[in-house]
């Protein structure tokens, strides 16, 4: 199969680019399908660090196409500007960025809207980006919003639709208590984007097929996590789109068929960034201490991550889900110096034992998780003379596996692109999933 779709099964930043990055190096397009610039993806290549947040992390392969998908919000003048920083790496763009006409585009108010709401909300914040992500998949929702095709139209015709557009945006920033912003020099600076985007712009559900029938390999790159999904994560703590397998269908036009592996990343422990339920979270030594050894601080707004424990009933749930075929397991080297490390196998919700995750936060937060203690191995996982796994970490990996229902392939050690290791386990298990046993939530 031509189509591989690389989805977080955590609450983000599950290293998904550098997956992505490792795997691109056979592709000829890789494809963003939904969400924003509230993504942070990092690649690092020879010890020099790449962060995108709109573009495909495919892009440090000149061969690859990258496109930017019909199912994502995209800020216009963040773009741009993103842009140009791939560019002042020496990194040539021209004729290798396709934006669909269908994406939606995330309008300098919204960036301003979302701030503010979450000011107004206080202690009950979700703890977004404040990258107009909401309020953009909000004006989608109702039929409001701008789309990407938009660009094409005249420019009388954009710039009478750009100034109502904004002077909307500007009575809901008042309502807001917020500053309203300056309509003649928010529209020309759109105007000016738009003029370097526009020969970017096309209906790339075009080009995915016709790259299907020439049977070229297509990754698509998820961004955000399972957990994160608006429909089926941990509500209203989440994103507002579809991070799980069908947001990649619709968010690329491609058929469900075409999908071949489905890989799914998972951090070798847990983190999330914002508000909301996280069963696992360590808020004491140990999590200071995966934070510390893992660097773990947001790739787009510098928050420290929660931290915390491999939660296998969440992975188990995301397994299912998304029909996972494959998982890729990262940061397993940030756990090396541990003595001993948990992992949560099952909640307890008062009587019952649950095994897989209640999609309701007020059920999950009364959830207790069970943990199982493996031992460390206590050794360097990322070294370039290692062939395989030390003994202690191939077990904690192959618990991983058990515990999920879904066999491990590739082990990243670092995060470096070469500092990764295939995994073979055991058993060949694919992606089935664990039976459902334990008591159903309610
Ligand atoms: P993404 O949003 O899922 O692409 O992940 P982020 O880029 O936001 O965060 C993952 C962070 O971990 C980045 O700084 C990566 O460079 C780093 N990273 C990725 N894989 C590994 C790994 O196996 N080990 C270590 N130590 N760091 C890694
Ligand atoms: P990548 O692609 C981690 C979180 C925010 C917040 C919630 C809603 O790098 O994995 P939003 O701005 O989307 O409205 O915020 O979602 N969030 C992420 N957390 N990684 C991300 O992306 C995230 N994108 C959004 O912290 O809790
Ligand atoms: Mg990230």
């Amino acid at each position: 199969m031509s189509v591989s779709l690389i989805i977080g099964g955590q609450w983000g930043d599950e290293g998904k680019a550098k997956i992505i990055d490792y795997l691109a190096r056979d592709a000829d397009y890789v494809v963003r399908y939904q969400g924003g610039a509230n993504a942070g993806h990092t690649v690092v290549v020879d010890g020099k660090r790449f962060a995108f947040h709109l573009l495909p992390s495919g892009l440090l392969y000149p061969k690859v196409t990258c496109l930017l998908g019909g199912g994502m919000v995209i800020d216009p003048i963040a773009l741009s500007k993103e842009i140009d920083g791939v560019v002042a790496e020496g990194i040539e763009v021209k004729g290798r960025i396709l934006i669909s006409e269908q994406a939606h585009l995330v309008l300098p108010y919204h960036v301003l809207v979302d701030g503010a709401s979450e000011a107004k909300l206080g202690a009950r914040s979700i703890g977004t980006t404040r990258k107009g992500i909401a309020p953009a998949y909000t004006d989608k929702a109702s039929r409001r919003g701008v789309r990407v095709g938009d660009f094409l139209r005249s420019r009388s015709e954009l710039e009478q639709l750009l100034t109502q557009k904004i002077r909307e945006g500007n009575k809901a920033l008042r309502q807001l208590g917020a500053s309203p912003l300056p309509v003649g020099k928010t529209v020309a600076e759109l105007l000016r984007v738009k003029k370097r985007l526009e020969p970017m712009i096309t209906d790339t559900r075009l080009t995915l097929w016709s790259a299907l029938d020439k049977k070229k390999d297509i990754l698509l790159e998820g961004a955000q996590g399972s957990l994160l999904d608006i429909d089926h994560g941990t509500f209203p703590y989440v994103t507002s789109s579809n991070p799980t397998v069908g947001g990649a269908i619709v968010g690329t036009g491609l058929p469900a068929h075409a999908l071949g592996r489905v890989i799914g990343i998972f951090k070798a422990y847990c983190t999330r960034v914002g508000n909301g339920p996280f069963p696992t979270e360590d808020v004491r030594k140990k999590g200071d201490q995966i934070r510390k050894l893992g660097g773990e601080y947001g790739t787009t707004t510098g928050r420290a991550r929660r931290c915390g424990w491999f939660d296998a009933v969440a992975a188990r749930t995301v397994v299912r889900l998304n029909g996972i075929t494959d998982v890729a397991l990262t940061k397993l080297d940030v756990l090396d110096t541990f003595d001993d490390i948990k992992v949560c196998t099952s909640y307890r919700c008062g009587k019952k034992r649950l095994e897989y995750f209640p999609n309701d936060v007020r059920a999950l937060e009364r959830c207790k998780p069970h943990y199982e203690v493996m031992p460390g191995w206590k050794e360097t996982t990322n070294r370039a003379d290692r062939a395989e796994l030390p003994a202690k970490a191939a077990a904690y990996v192959g618990f991983l596996e058990e515990l999920i229902g879904c066999r491990i392939d590739l082990v990243s050690l670092g995060p470096d692109r070469n500092a990764m290791i295939r995994f073979s386990s055991r058993r060949d298990r694919g992606g089935s999933g664990v039976p459902l046993t334990g008591d159903l939530p309610g």
